[in-house]
């Protein structure tokens, strides 16, 4: 009886110890070899949160463009160098991703407390969740043990990202082939009721669109001109811009969405009585955002013995 005990376990422990190598994330991967890495990089947001507000959308955006370029693998993070063309310069990043700064200063801490152990991966991931839960959004666990890319791909940041002109089709066939459901692109779009964007990604809409609220149009118009002024930026949700709510929903519905893009989801559509509940039930949203970052935070990881874990989240080892 007790040799039958010896043996189960034998058998349950190699059974988890090769399902912590095989490719699966899980909530304690670091709980024997890092266990303090989830509240030192809680406390490097919270610092940086506290000097500047922004910095929460700026850090869940940088984990968004890491995730859809070839999966949650911190490739984003890569600088360039003479022989080494990474996706800090590809167009949807260039002079626009920021955060950069706040990483590597987490993760030099973490590399202090535990050397060599905890991916830049699962450091974007942590500190996207710790930002939405700062700005007052909903919590949810975050699964670990990603490992670093080897390399990066600019054409893939290229061509993976969505941009601000894609109508509806594109946007759901875009969240699509990163295995996103459309009800997932609804909720995770949601995003953009933190944070700010330049005037040369919503200059044609506040122009060109019919899809506006009239004087909301000539408000942006006032500081976003016809040509010139790019960098001028505007919050994507006028209303509540540091605080993780509903409300770029109620601005949806009432034609005041920044982008094309974020109009495109409502606008006598097939997203409309989504971004309609989404605005009446803020709890409906909260809980399918939720529900979208796990599933956008484990997108192609790379784990067991692929990639690495970097010492510097900006060079591979
Ligand atoms: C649905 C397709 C999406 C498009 C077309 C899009 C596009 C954009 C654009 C053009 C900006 C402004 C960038 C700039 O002016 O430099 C922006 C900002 C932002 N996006 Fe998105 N985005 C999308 C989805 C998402 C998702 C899924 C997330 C996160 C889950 C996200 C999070 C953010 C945040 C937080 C900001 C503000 C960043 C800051 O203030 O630093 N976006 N997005
Ligand atoms: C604080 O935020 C400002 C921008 O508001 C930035 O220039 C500065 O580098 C930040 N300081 C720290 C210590 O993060
Ligand atoms: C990125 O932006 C800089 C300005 O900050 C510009 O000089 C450079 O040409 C841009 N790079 C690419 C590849 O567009
Ligand atoms: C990195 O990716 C680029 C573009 O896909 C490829 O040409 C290059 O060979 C890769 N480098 C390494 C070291 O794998
Ligand atoms: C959306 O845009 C694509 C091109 O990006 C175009 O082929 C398609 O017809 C458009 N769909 C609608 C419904 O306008
Ligand atoms: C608006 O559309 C016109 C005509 O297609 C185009 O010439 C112009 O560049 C667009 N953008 C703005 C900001 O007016
Ligand atoms: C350039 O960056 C790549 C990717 O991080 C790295 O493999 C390579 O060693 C770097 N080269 C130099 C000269 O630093």
């Amino acid at each position: 009886m007790a040799a039958h005990k010896t043996t189960l376990c034998l058998i349950l422990l190699a059974a988890c110890l090769a399902a912590a190598t095989d490719g699966k994330l899980s909530p304690e991967y670091y709980s024997t070899t890092c266990p303090g890495a989830p509240a030192i990089v809680q406390a490097g947001v919270v610092a940086a949160l506290k000097n500047e507000t922004r910095m929460g959308a700026s850090l869940l955006r940088l984990h968004f463009h890491d995730c859809f370029v070839n999966g949650c693998d911190a490739s984003i993070l890569l600088d360039d160098n003479a022989t080494f063309v990474g996706e800090k310069t590809a167009s949807p990043n260039n002079k626009s991703i920021r955060g950069y700064e706040v990483i590597d200063k987490i993760k030099g801490q973490v590399e202090k407390e535990c050397p060599g152990v905890v991916s830049c991966a699962d450091i974007l991931a942590l500190a996207a969740r710790d930002s939405v839960v700062y700005l007052g959004g909903p919590s949810w666990e975050v699964s670990l043990g990603r490992r670093d890319s080897l390399n990066a791909s600019k054409e893939a940041a290229e061509v993976s990202l969505p941009e601000p002109t894609f109508n509806l089709s594109d946007l759901a066939v875009n969240f699509w082939a990163q295995g996103l459901s459309f009800r997932d692109m609804v909720a995770l779009s949601g995003a953009h009721t933190i944070g700010m964007a330049r005037c040369t990604t919503f200059r044609d809409h506040i122009y060109n669109d019919s899809d506006i609220e009239p004087s909301f149009a000539r408000s942006l118009q006032q500081f976003c001109p016809p040509r010139g002024h790019d960098d001028v930026l505007a919050p994507l949700d006028l209303r509540t811009p540091a605080q993780f709510d509903n409300s770029y929903y109620v601005n949806l519905v009432n034609y005041k969405g920044l982008l094309h893009s974020d109009q495109e989801l409502f606008h006598g559509d097939s997203a409309d009585p989504i971004v309609r509940n989404y605005a009446d039930e803020p709890a409906v949203f909260l809980e399918d955002f939720a529900k979208g970052m796990i599933k956008m935070g484990e997108i192609k990881p790379l784990t067991g013995s692929a990639g690495e874990i970097r010492k510097f989240c900006g060079k591979v080892n």
